[in-house]
């Protein structure tokens, strides 16, 4: 038996902040942020709704489209960073909520690539046979961590779950993963206050040093190439070439990265799955709601091969190939 996606299903806070609200706040423009980024709008968590409350809701609609109920799952990973505390993990908030029996609950942390990372973990416990069925959740309150005076990154970033129900499957199934990270570029991409290096304080509080910190045109270059030398690992992992994909489900950082990423591919523009334009960049829940939507629509049907390729903060990369079960 391989390992494929059951159930999935995502979650998205109503509030909707527009380019437009955006204007009111910082000193930027619709026109600036759609052309640079392709983005229109992102959704914001109120304040009392924490990583694990979306990533529940994202899993309930997977457990119900996968036909399983929270005792049926033995496994439970969720890609985050910005989980609801440090510790416990927030899939340990996530098996609570759900009343999912006492079965193992971990994070796993590697920025937008996250979700890629927390498949392949999945994956390999499952075929290991530990496991039967794995709940996989990409959650993130990015917007908890954006420093909303900061035009370079508030603009970006929106709040969202994604969440897949991996079991054994008779055909089809994940068919490659391919990971990678380059701890060397940490500080293109990071939060620097609150861990061991610099424990919260006042200082820290005061120097901004709990908001996300980017170098955003730096890490441009390194996105489109690493995206696509990922897709091309992954494809040569899976015994496939790119004429065998039907879909690309890129990371959901910039409409450019995106649109560079495929034509590296050779992909025709329909192939290329996008709602950066609805919800920003996500990072872990950004792959993970984009291949629920897909598998959602109405082009995916079962035998399609979907590529997912994600990028982020460590650096981190990584790709997978699915065929819809
Ligand atoms: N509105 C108006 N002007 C702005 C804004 C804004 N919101 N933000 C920046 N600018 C200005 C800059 O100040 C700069 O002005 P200057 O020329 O007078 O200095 C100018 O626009 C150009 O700035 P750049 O940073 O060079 O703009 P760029 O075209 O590179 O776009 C962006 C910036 C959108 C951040 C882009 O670099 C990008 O998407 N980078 C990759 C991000 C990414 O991949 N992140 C990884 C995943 S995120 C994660 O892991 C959590």
């Amino acid at each position: 038996m391989d390992t494929g996606v059951i159930g999935w299903g995502f979650y998205v806070p109503d509030e909707v902040r527009t380019n437009k609200d955006l204007e009111k706040i910082v000193d930027t423009s619709d026109e600036w942020i759609t052309t640079r980024t392709g983005i229109k709008e992102r959704r914001i968590a109120p304040p009392e709704m924490a990583v694990s409350d979306m990533g529940v809701k994202a899993a309930k609609k997977a457990l119900k489209k996968a036909g399983l109920t929270p005792f049926d799952i033995d496994l439970i990973i969720v890609a985050t960073i910005t989980p609801d505390m440090f510790f416990p993990s927030t899939a340990c908030f996530v098996q609570a909520k759900l009343k999912a029996r006492n079965i193992a609950c971990f994070d796993v942390s590697a920025a937008c690539s996250g979700f890629i990372y927390a498949l392949k973990v999945a994956k390999g416990l499952i075929e290991s046979g530990s496991y039967r069925n794995a709940l996989v959740i990409g959650a993130e309150k990015l917007t908890a961590i954006t420093d909303w005076q900061d035009r370079n990154t508030c603009v970006l970033f929106g709040d969202g779950a994604g969440a897949v129900v991996l079991g054994p499957v008779k055909k089809g199934g994940i068919k490659s993963v391919y990971l990678g990270a380059d701890g060397s570029k940490s500080e293109l991409l990071n939060m620097p206050g609150g861990g061991s290096r610099n424990p919260a304080t006042h200082e820290t509080v005061n120097q901004g040093m709990h908001y996300v910190k980017m170098k955003g045109n730096e890490l441009f270059k390194f996105a489109v190439r690493l995206m696509a030398e990922s897709a091309y690992k992954a494809l040569r992992k899976a015994g496939l070439d790119k004429t065998d994909i039907k879909y690309l489900i890129p990371h959901q950082a910039n409409s450019r990265i995106i649109w560079a990423t495929a034509r590296k591919l050779d992909l025709e523009k329909k192939q290329i799955f996008v709602n950066i334009h609805k919800y920003g960049n996500m990072s872990s829940a950004s792959c993970a709601v984009a291949l629920c939507e897909s598998l959602s629509s109405k082009g995916v049907k079962k035998g399609d091969n979907l590529l997912l390729v994600a990028f982020g903060g460590g650096l981190t990369w990584g790709a997978s190939v699915i065929e819809v079960s």
